[in-house]
């Protein structure tokens, strides 16, 4: 299968500090109530591990699965459970994705940052039902709404830019329409020395399907879930009844 942060992956998770001290709060605060008796905690598209550490750190006593397609961003993902001693109690790496991944029949909570764009409409659906099936009483579903909510022209950003040594690790992008419901998002990631000169750039097109606030509730309401939306537009959704 291919690899679609084969080119990405060496900066994924330099350049996604910064942004994941944002979400740590209004994640943490999605994160409430969780109960380890219930079963397994998940993190779904853990990438390189940043959330999974965040959800192991917010459910100190409950075991974790960590799903993660990417072979390069597994391995950097395998790195960090492997390097502290507590996640490597705790957290099992699992190769494979949102719909194929093996679950237990009982969840505690599920984590799907960053990532839902990269499902299919139908897909989705799919993964709300999964997922509400095996979620207990109360655990929740933490997911967070990413703009653009509807196919939008969005202008060239950078999103960040981190210095490690005599280099700077440099992502931004830009989206176009691409569809009813899909916009490409073109990445570009830059290695740059200290005088600001170009050693490296990398171009990555991601087809995205973009979801509104509207649309997320009337999805997980067909799955038998009721969302709240909170700061960052993350999103807490827990069974209905
Ligand atoms: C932008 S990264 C976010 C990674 C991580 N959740 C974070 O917030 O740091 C999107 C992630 O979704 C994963 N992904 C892509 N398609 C997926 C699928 N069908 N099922 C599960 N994960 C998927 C990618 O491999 C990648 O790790």
């Amino acid at each position: 299968m291919e690899d679609g942060y084969e080119a990405s992956g060496e900066f994924i998770d330099v350049l996604s500090g910064p942004p994941w001290q944002v979400l740590n709060d209004p994640v943490r605060a999605a994160l409430r109530g969780v109960d380890p008796e219930h079963g397994p905690v998940l993190d779904v598209g853990a990438g390189t591990g940043l959330g999974t550490q965040l959800l192991a750190d917010a459910c100190p006593t409950a075991t974790v699965l960590a799903v993660e397609p990417s072979p390069v961003l597994r391995a950097v993902l395998l790195s960090r459970v492997a390097a502290d001693a507590d996640l490597r109690e705790r957290v099992t790496v699992l190769a494979g994705d949102a719909l194929d991944a093996p679950l237990p029949e009982r969840l505690g909570a599920v984590l799907a940052a960053n990532m839902i764009g990269h499902l299919p409409p139908q897909d989705r659906r799919e993964f709300w039902h999964r997922v509400a099936a095996r979620l207990a009483p109360g655990a929740p579903l933490v997911v967070n709404l990413q703009p653009p909510a509807e196919p939008a022209v969005v202008g060239f950003t950078t999103f960040g830019a981190v210095r490690i040594g005599r280099h700077t690790y440099e992502g931004g992008g830009a989206a176009e329409p691409a569809g009813p419901d899909t916009v490409t998002w073109r990445m570009r990631y830059r290695v740059l020395d200290g005088d600001g000169v170009v050693l490296r750039e990398h171009t990555v097109d991601y087809l995205w399907h973009v979801l509104s606030e509207h649309d997320l509730r009337a999805e997980l309401a067909e799955a038998g879930l009721r969302a709240e939306v909170g700061p960052m537009g993350v999103v807490r959704a827990v069974r209905v009844g």
